[in-house]
This record gives structure tokens, sequence and C-alpha cells, in this order.
């Protein structure tokens, strides 16, 4: 069997197969007429006429190969149609002269009989036929059984100079894909989706769909991906990248603990400041699956979409399924600058008030002090005391409607509870704007509980499939958001309670996973399409509320950071990242989501100590600290903290107030990182201008007398004189309060931090 690798193509290997007939043999795809334009446009590189030889029986023919090519910030990302008609990746990495020549698409060897080309070639976007053992882009089953599908280019359009469409057309039948490029000037991101068409006669269901594949050549590479579960979440894991897949996904019905929808891959020895990686980022809030995989000969692919676990969209004749969509992108700066050009991206191109979205204000949030036994007087009590410390924003937590005392009941029910507020929340929110905050207010909208009127009224209206069990959990269960009749109660109860109160902000939470995802007022074959649909109106709600109350923002919470992904991103300003506030737990997890997302969007929460779930005891300086990496907030019951804390809480969010624009929108550098059990912490964050920097340092637990390591700060201006400020915590004696950005940079920063949960804050502002 050895002996046949490489021999495909010699007399010997045909011998071998005329002889040994029932041996494995791949079909010659060149015998399938094919039709390819070659268009003009200024990614267009070029037309390449080359004589066709890879079947020895089909006839040598002239082929044109287009290459197409996309430059933005430090990358140039290349594909071209192949000799065959596929369009294949050409290049992806550092950006390249304008004068450089890319070289035409040819497919990769046959190699051995059991692995085709087709299978080889790192397609852009490949169907499920021919010999494809890789995971295919695309998966469809056509209305006579056929299940082979077979793209080949046909046309391009372009739109902008960074913006492009592909159409691909199976080789015989009427099914297209466009590909969607869309290339960021500034980072380097590429933004890739697909649109499928059913041009048939006859239906056809797409059984997997993906936004995008990605290649990378053989070489050694690291996995970087986020895992969790509920209070637990972002967790950051390295490892080595082998033969075989990674599957990184959901099934949960939303992006879930699980998984975040983002991968970073290094090559070779990359580390946080150097080396090359490779990122991406899957905007879907439903069902999604990230496979990376390496194929029996090295190569890498990682291919992004919707999850095809339990997939089948039909798709009639004229009807199109568009994909989510995959950002991706490249640095050689290692995992900090994957972070920081990613991260800057979400913040120009994806939050909605982007490009300079507003730092978050800071917030108070009860429902640590209260849970859900809200009243008038109590939650106007903790504005007053919440007022006093300086907090921009007061925020109402779950237990105001409905019939809700406990979470067994009232999800659903969107009235004022009048027990609670006999005057609605006029009157409370009239008080908080006495007190110079404005108002937010806690909602679950997609969820019911089985004891509540909406769930007595409409009890078909949950996820379900009929004469079934249906599970509960938190005893809640879940709005079929897909149904028309409850997309418009959802959307219904919002706008009116946005309409009647002022309220600015609503932390919309989601606290549970699907089970029994049926959906049975639809016919049987269309029933799974509610894994898209459900998704879709979710966005199409957000979107038409924040047209109609164009002040509302809005936070993602899933019991935390459930649904966390850039998707949901597009419509919302802030996220829950977890429920887990320990201090300790939320420098890891702050470092774990910072890899994905930014410092903008992370709402971090200060609480009671010792904490709920650790029942560790820590200071509220080290509270604060921790908190203020992030988009301050404070959820303490302000009631129980002693004058001291209270003092503690004022003049840190003062000198919170005066760094904040830095540490949500600053280049973020994690000087050491606290994962891997670290002793130490430590994050700076620089403005984008350099006019200021901030550092935040922690330490664990000292062992045997070690001191701080000294911090060598990054990304200041060299030749600019900066000030040291101490916002907490000092420095050895004989540090200078004023030096160059050199200094800062080369010589470093000798910190007196030492004990249990210390830590220390500074400010750098240039003169
Ligand atoms: C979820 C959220 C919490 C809180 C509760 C209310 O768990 O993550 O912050 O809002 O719901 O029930």
């Amino acid at each position: 069997m050895l002996g046949w690798l490489g021999l495909e193509k010699s007399p010997m290997f045909a011998f071998i197969l005329k002889t040994f007939p029932s041996l494995p043999s791949i079909r010659p795809l060149t015998d399938i007429p094919r039709t390819l334009v070659a268009g003009t446009s200024l990614l267009f590189l070029g037309v390449c006429a080359s004589a066709q030889t890879a079947a020895p029986q089909a006839p040598a023919r002239t082929t044109y190969q287009p290459v197409f090519r996309l430059d933005g910030g430090n990358t140039t990302y290349a594909f071209g149609v192949n000799e065959r008609g596929e369009l294949q990746q050409l290049y992806w990495g550092g950006r390249i002269a304008a004068t450089d020549t890319i070289t035409p698409a040819k497919s990769a060897l046959e190699q051995a009989s059991f692995d085709s080309s087709y299978n080889n070639t790192p397609q852009e976007y490949a169907g499920w036929g021919a010999g494809l053992y890789m995971e295919p882009a695309l998966k469809v089953t056509f209305a006579d059984g056929n299940r082979d599908l077979v793209l080949h280019y046909a046309s391009n359009k372009k739109i902008d100079d960074q913006t492009l469409d592909i159409v691909l057309k199976d080789i015989s039948r009427a099914v297209t894909v466009t590909l969607h490029y869309q290339m960021d000037p500034e980072s380097g991101i590429l933004a890739r989706s697909a649109t499928v068409e059913n041009k048939e006669a006859k239906p056809i269901v797409v059984e997997q769909e993906a936004a995008a594949a990605f290649a990378l050549p053989p070489a050694h590479y690291t996995l970087n991906y986020l895992s969790g579960r509920w209070a637990g979440e972002w967790t950051l894991n390295r490892e080595t990248i082998h033969q075989g897949q990674r599957v990184l996904e959901s099934r949960r019905g939303t992006t879930g603990h699980q998984n975040n929808p983002w991968f970073a891959i290094g090559k070779g020895g990359a580390g946080e400041e150097g080396g090359e990686v490779w990122f991406g980022e899957l905007a879907w809030s439903g069902n999604w699956r990230i496979a990376v995989e390496q194929d029996t000969l090295d190569a890498v692919r990682v291919t992004a979409g919707f999850n095809p676990f339990d997939f089948a969209y039909p798709l009639k004749t004229g009807e199109k399924l568009e994909s989510p969509v995959m950002y991706a992108g490249y640095t050689r700066h290692g995992y900090g600058g994957a972070s920081r050009t990613l991260n800057k991206f979400t913040v120009s191109h994806i939050l909605p008030n982007g490009p300079t979205p507003k730092p978050r204000p800071v917030i108070y949030n009860s429902w640590e002090a209260t849970e859900m036994n809200v009243t008038e007087s109590g939650q106007e009590r903790l504005a007053e005391k919440a007022a006093e410390l300086g907090i921009d924003r007061f925020v109402m937590d779950d237990g105001w409607f409905g019939q809700r005392k406990t979470d067994h009941a009232g999800l659903g029910d969107w009235y004022v509870n009048k027990e609670k507020f006999p005057n609605g929340l006029k009157l409370l929110i009239d008080k908080v704007h006495s007190l110079k905050m404005d108002f937010g207010l806690w909602v679950e909208p997609e969820m019911v509980n089985p004891d509540s009127d909406l769930y007595r009224k409409h009890p078909d209206w949950v996820l379900n499939f009929p004469g079934r069990p249906r599970s509960e959990e938190r005893t809640q269960l879940v709005l079929n958001l897909a149904r028309p009749d409850v997309r418009a109660y959802v959307y219904g109860f919002l706008d009116k309670l946005l309409s009647e109160n002022d309220i600015v902000f609503l932390k919309w939470d989601y606290n549970r996973n699907w089970s029994e995802p049926g959906w049975d007022q639809v016919p049987p074959n269309e029933q799974k399409k509610v894994y898209v649909e459900f998704t879709r109106n979710l966005y199409s709600i957000l979107e038409e509320l924040r047209k109609k109350h164009p002040k509302v923002e809005i936070e993602s919470c899933s019991g935390g950071g459930g649904r966390v992904d850039l998707g949901i991103l597009q419509y919302t300003d802030e996220v829950w990242p977890s429920d887990n506030t320990d201090p300790l737990d939320r420098l890891t997890q702050q470092d774990g989501f910072t890899r994905a997302y930014p410092n903008q969007i992370m709402l971090s929460w200060v609480t009671d100590s010792p904490h709920w779930q650790n029942s560790r005891a820590t200071s509220m300086t080290y509270r604060m600290l921790v908190s203020m990496e992030g988009a301050l907030g404070i959820g303490a019951n302000l009631d129980k903290l002693s004058a001291e804390d209270l003092a503690t809480i004022k003049r840190l969010t003062a000198a919170y107030h005066g760094v904040q624009k830095t540490v949500a929108q600053g280049e973020l550098y994690r000087l050491i990182s606290p994962t891997n059990g670290s002793e130490f912490a430590a994050t700076e964050m620089v403005a984008p201008d350099k006019s200021q920097a901030v550092l935040f340092a922690y330490v664990h637990s000292t062992q045997e007398g070690r001191g701080f390591p000294r911090l060598e700060l990054i990304g200041l201006d060299a030749k600019a004189t900066y000030t040291l400020t101490s916002i907490e915590g000092k420095t050895l004696d004989g540090t200078p309060t004023e030096a160059s950005g050199l200094w800062w940079m080369n010589h470093g920063i000798d910190l007196v931090l030492r004990g249990d949960f210390q830590a220390s804050a500074f400010r750098l502002d240039k003169k």
C-alpha cells in the first residue's frame, strides 16, 4: 500500500487499478463541463491561461484562472480559481507588496488514492461532494436524493474597493452560492459570509452551511479557545493542533457558556507580544460550530457557521439562506496583538454606537443586594446611597413584574407588580432622576414560567414537541420566538414598557438553554428552521426597538456570559460576562474575556465579601481595582457596607471616571496574565493617542517574600514625558514621578505589592 503514494499518475498505478478494479479510486473531476467567467475589478488580479493536464484520459483544454486579492492593515488575503474551476485559497498572512504577483491557483495533488485532490485542495467553500472528507462548507440534499455538490466559480462582482462577491455554482444543478468578502482597510479583518440560493425547479434541503472556511499550510500550531459553564466562563485553553478535529460549538439554541465562537491559532512559538496569530469570531447567537481540523497531510482548516447538528433548512425554488458572518484576521504581534486588533474592530465596526461609543456609565444594580425582594422604598433607599458614591445609572433587576416573588412565577407577565410598586415605576424613576442618575430595568423577554398568565393563555407558544414532556430549567420554558405571534408579543410589551416609562437601559437576560426544540405550527419539513428564525427574530426585535427608542441602551446577559458574540453585539452596548463576581475568579475571566471582546463592553460589579460563591473575603480596594479593569459597576448591598468601604467606593469611582476612556477603548497589554495559577497579574491600557496609560497590578498570595516583578510598560510614546500618579498603592522608593516613555518602557516600574489579594493602580499622563 505504501508503494502507492505519489504513484497515482504513473502507468504502474493505472495498471494496478486495471488489475484490481475493486480498489478505491477517486472519480476524475475534469470530465465535467464548467464555465469560467473572468470578470474585471481592482481586486481581480488577472487571468491566466493554462492547459489542463490533471486527468490523463480527459482532453487537455484551456481554462481561465482569475486571482483575487484583498489588502487591509498589515494583511493580505488572496484566492483564485484553479484549473478545475474550484475556488481556492492562495494566501493569508502578512501584507505583501502591491507589485507582487500571486501565482494562480493549482489544485493539490491526489497524494494517494485515499486522499483525493478535491479534498487536499484548500477550497474557499467546498461543497460536500466528489471526494471530500474534510468538513464541508455546504451540504445539500436535492429533491431526487442526489447529495453530490461540487461548486465551481461562475462570476464575480466588485462592490467597492474592499468588498467583493463571488458566485459559485454546482457543476450541473442550479444551486448557487454567493460568497461575500469585505476587508477592513484599517485592521485587515476580513468579514466573510455566504448566501445559498436554490434555482432548481424543486426544493432542496440545506443540511450544513458555513460562513467561511480558512486554510493554513502545514506547520506547528497552537489553538486558543474559550470554554466554561455557568459562573465559570472565559477559561482560556491552549492546545497543540494535531491531526483530527477540535469542535467548538453550541447545541443549546444560543451562544452558550460552554464555548465562545472565537479562536486564535498561533504558529510555532507565538507568544503574548510576538509571533504569527490567525484569529476569528463567528457573529451568531444561535447554534453555531467552529471546526478546527488538521488533515492527514498536516494542513489546517477552520470552518465556521451554523451548527450542522439537527440542521435542515429547506429552500423552495428562488429561496435563499444567508449564513452568519465570520470575522477573521491576522497579526505578527502575538496573542496580545490579535486581541487588540479584534477588539478595536469590534468597538469601531460592530457595536451599535461605534466608531466611538461612549464609555459605559458606572451602574448600580441591586440584584445581589435584594434578589427578587424589590420594593419601591427599598430601591429608593439604595438609589440615594448609590448617588452619594458617584454612580451614573441605577438598574433595577429581577422581581418588579407579574407575580414574581421567586423564580417559580411571573416570567411572561410584563406588567408592574402592584404590591411592590403601587404607583407603577414612575415614582422610582423620578426619584432616580432627581438624584442625577438615569434608570435601567431587567427583562427576560424570551422566557415564560408555567405559573404565569401568559402561559395559561398560550401554552402552545413555547418550544415543545406536542405530547412530549416540556423540560423546565429554573422552572421556566423558552418562548418560540420564531413564531410571528410570539415575536409580535415580545416586541409589543417591550415597546410599551419603553414608551410609557423613562427607561434608558435594558438588562436583557436569558436564563436557560433550549430543550425539545419543536415548532409544530409549521409543516414537519420546515420545523428545523427554528434554529435560524428564532435568532433572526431576536435580532430584528432588537433592531426595531433601537430604531424606535434610540436613547435606549441594552445589555446582553444570559445567566452571566451565555450570550456574548459579535452577532448580538451589533444590537447591544455591553454584556454581563458572568454571575461569578468573586474578584480573584474575575481576574482570570477578564483575561479570557478580553481575548475575544473589548473592555468597553465588559461589565464588572463589585459585590459583597465574603463572596457567595467561593466564601472568599477580600478588601473593598481589591474588589474595586479588579472591576475597574472593565466597565465598573457596583452590586454590593449598600445598606450593609461600612462607612470606610463606602468611602473607598466613592474615591475609586471618581478615580475611575478620570481614566475610564483609556480603560474602555485603549490598547490592552497583558503584562502578566493571571492564568495558570500565576501569583501575579498586571494589565496596562494605553489611550489610542498615547496621551494616557493606566496600570493595574494584583498579587494573589505572596510566597517566600517574593517581590512584585518589575513591569516594563508597552505602547507609550517613546519621546514623550509621562507623569506617574498613584490611584492606589506604592512604587519602590526612588521611582521617578516623571520620566520619558522610553524610561517607563525600558527601565520599567517596581511596585511595592505584597500579601493576599492585594492590588494597586497607577495612571501615566503625557505632559
Ligand atoms: C441572571 C443574571 C443575574 C440576575 C438574575 C435575575 O442569573 O445573570 O445577574 O439578573 O438572572 O434573575
